[in-house]
């Protein structure tokens, strides 16, 4: 598949258009998806992943296809992270069916990926009782990696210049909305239904920890020589030359790892090299204006 992928003479990806659905900022071509994702019937046994973009998706994706496959790497390698943990919401793209198309064609238990703020999930997840797991990402870093990511991504609207960027991601008019709504969404349902809600931080500072309370979740029981293959492999440094987990696939018309690598830096903090005195100073007013109700607090730096 991947070859043909490669293989494939694509022409060159038109960029998506923002819409809104619901009042959330959404790329155009999730239209044709919508009918399909609200009427979508989960099984009690599925489990969903649920990030905004580039808060550790692919990341968190990796960690549990090793829990599940109790570290075997050969198992893990049996194809591309979008297609063991299929994406919700996602288009077709020739040759790869949607995302509806593929977990559809899946033997249950199944893992499904998905970008969407919590009150656009299929209720049907909920009514099934399903497990999710969530990933959030302090807002500085999100932002940098979601724009390096949109420069790359054709598929994406265009980000303009970082400054253009840097307000869209304030207003929420960048695709799957606003972070601060998305974070915001999840955690305060993370209570009511079996959902862990993990931070790329905390990750960061101690993978071995955070991926035992992945396993505890799951209510598996690996030995530690199992868990320490897992922190292991699901580092950056393999992942990103890990074929099967950095996107390598995925044809440059589509992402142009040229412009920025999918596996970037995987780093907290990045976000000094970005944003200037200026910017951090009206994100921080912003930011304590929008996050003063909750609860919710990130690490900007370890
Ligand atoms: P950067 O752009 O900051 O490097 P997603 O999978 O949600 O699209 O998120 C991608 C972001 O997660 C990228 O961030 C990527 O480098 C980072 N990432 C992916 N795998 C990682 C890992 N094993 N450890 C740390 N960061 C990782």
């Amino acid at each position: 598949m991947e070859d043909a992928m490669k293989e494939c003479s694509l022409q060159p990806v038109k960029r998506a258009k923002l819409i809104q659905v619901e009042g959330v900022a959404l790329p155009d071509w999730i239209l044709d998806m919508w009918e399909g994702v609200k009427k979508f019937q989960a099984y009690p046994d599925d489990l969903l992943i649920a990030t905004y973009p580039k808060a550790g998706t692919t990341w968190i994706q990796e960690i549990v296809d090793m829990i599940l496959n109790e570290g075997d790497l050969e198992k893990c390698q049996r194809a591309p992270t979008h297609e063991r943990i299929p994406f919700l919401e996602c288009n077709e793209m020739p040759p790869y069916p949607s995302g509806l198309d593929m977990i559809a064609a899946m033997t249950p238990p199944r893992v499904i990926k998905t970008h969407l703020p919590f009150q656009l999930v299929p209720q049907s997840f909920w009514e099934q009782d399903c497990k999710a797991i969530y990933v959030a990402r302090n807002a500085k870093d999100n932002l940098v990696s979601f724009f390096f990511f949109d420069k790359m991504c054709r598929d994406q609207p265009d980000p303009g210049t970082w400054d253009e960027y840097f307000w869209k991601f304030l207003s929420g008019q960048i695709s799957w909305g606003s972070w601060y709504d998305h974070v915001k969404g999840w955690w305060k349902h993370k209570d009511k239904q079996r959902i862990l809600y993990l931070f790329y931080e905390d990750m960061k500072e101690d993978p071995k920890r955070e991926i035992k309370k992945v396993i505890h979740f799951l209510e598996k029981d690996l030995p530690d020589e199992v868990v320490n293959k897992i922190v292991y492999h699901t580092s950056f440094e393999i992942m990103k030359n890990n074929p099967m987990a950095n996107y390598s696939f995925v044809p440059d018309q589509v992402f142009n790892q040229s412009v920025s690598q999918f596996m970037r830096k995987g780093a907290v903090g990045d976000w000094k090299n970005h944003l200037t005195v200026a910017q951090n100073e009206i994100f921080d007013a912003d930011y304590r204006d929008k996050m003063a109700d909750m609860t919710l607090s990130f690490r900007n730096e370890l």
